[in-house]
């Protein structure tokens, strides 16, 4: 095994991997952008250079994802976990909402949405550890909810709801961090969608959110402007400094995906990418069990079980030894999980499954 610069496979859950050729070109507009003279963490986010970066990223954003013209696009800050807080104060804003939920993430956002407002679980997947996603037409919505609130890829778990939620409701609010531009959806679904930068889509520090117009005719009065999606908007993101070198690498990012062939090139890659270790833990008589569900395994994270610690710590040790980096699963679920996000490379995921066919011999 040989990668570039000396790196190694890296299954990180997030930040994740990066595209190589997305590293190198940053790393080359660091120091002087296209020849402007300074680097693009050095530039004022107002002026003429970055406000092409900027509308660059909104542009390939909206190709990418195919965002219908009536999406404003917006770069904020404070991560995926404002997001829980912030689309609470801005749409429930102390009426009712309900929330779907799957996983460690889809708890958070309730537990955090839920100080502004009545958030209430239609659907809770503890009784089983979060195994599973449920189906949308089995989700028996609170009359006058404001919106419906779900987490499509949960991070931890391993759980995806592998489709779009159908068109007669358009009250969706999904939070694609572990998945967003994984594979093909339909963004006129949802009302809003958003996503921590710091999986698929480039470095810490910025959160996408795709919102549909009218959502702004509901944002209350009086918010604190920082947390107002109407200010965000009025102000093209830009309300303060936004994290620039973050929107920068991630705009690199969307072309990266949109010259590869699209979200559905880019969705063939993946689910290649996650057979090659699902036939490993598929094959492997039981030694390596699965996480999710069989309908709601997620492309993005694979979480995985051995018959024991001392086994475990025991893969994990040579597994780190032969090259792959960052399989140690989450302590809530225990086990392993392999992050495998679109820059992961198919080798990794070809190699990991050899690997652990060879391991499951030799201890199962
Ligand atoms: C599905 C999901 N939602 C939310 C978050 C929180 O993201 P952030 O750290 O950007 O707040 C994460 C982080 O791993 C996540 O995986």
């Amino acid at each position: 095994m040989s990668l570039p610069y000396g790196r190694v496979y890296n299954f990180s859950a997030g930040p994740g991997a990066i595209p190589v050729p997305v590293l190198e070109e940053a790393r080359d507009n660091m120091m002087n952008y296209q020849g402007c003279g300074v680097g693009v963490m050095e530039m004022s986010h107002r002026g003429k250079v970055y406000t092409e970066i900027a509308a660059d990223a909104d542009k390939y954003v909206r190709q990418l994802m195919g965002i219908p013209d009536n999406y404003k696009v917006l770069f904020l800050h404070g991560g995926a976990s404002l997001q829980f807080t912030m689309l609470a104060m801005n749409f429930m804003n102390g009426g009712q909402a309900d929330y779907v939920t799957t996983g460690t993430w889809g708890k958070k956002a309730i537990e955090a949405g839920g100080l502004h407002g009545i958030g209430t679980a239609i659907f809770d997947a503890k009784a089983t550890g979060y195994d599973n996603a449920p189906a949308f037409g089995d989700l028996n919505h609170t009359p006058g909810a404001k919106y419906c609130h779900f987490t499509m890829n949960e991070t931890i778990q391993g759980v995806d709801f592998l489709g779009d939620p159908p068109a007669d409701r358009t009250d969706w609010i999904c939070d694609m961090s572990s998945c967003i531009a994984s594979r093909e959806f339909d963004v006129s679904r949802y009302a809003m969608i958003y996503a921590g930068a710091q999986k698929n889509l480039g470095p810490a520090g910025t959160c996408l959110v795709i919102l549909r117009e009218d959502m702004l005719d509901r944002v209350p009065n009086g918010l604190p402007p920082m947390l107002d999606y109407k200010v965000a908007v009025e102000n093209d993101w830009m309300y303060n400094t936004p994290s620039t070198w973050s929107v920068y690498v991630c705009s690199l990012v969307f072309k990266h995906w949109i010259d590869f062939g699209g979200l559905s090139a880019v969705q063939k890659y993946n689910e290649d990418k996650a057979a090659h270790i699902y036939t490993a833990i598929d094959g492997s008589a039981g030694f390596f069990k699965g996480h999710a569900q069989f309908n709601n395994r997620s492309l993005m994270n694979i979480s995985f079980t051995l018959p024991d610690e001392d086994v475990t710590q025991k893969f994990l040790s040579e597994s780190k030894a032969a090259g792959f980096h960052e399989l140690k699963g989450h302590r809530s679920v225990g086990g392993c999980r392999a992050s495998i996000y679109n820059a992961f490379p198919a080798e990794g995921c070809v190699e990991l499954a050899k690997f652990m066919g060879e391991f499951a011999k030799a201890n199962g």
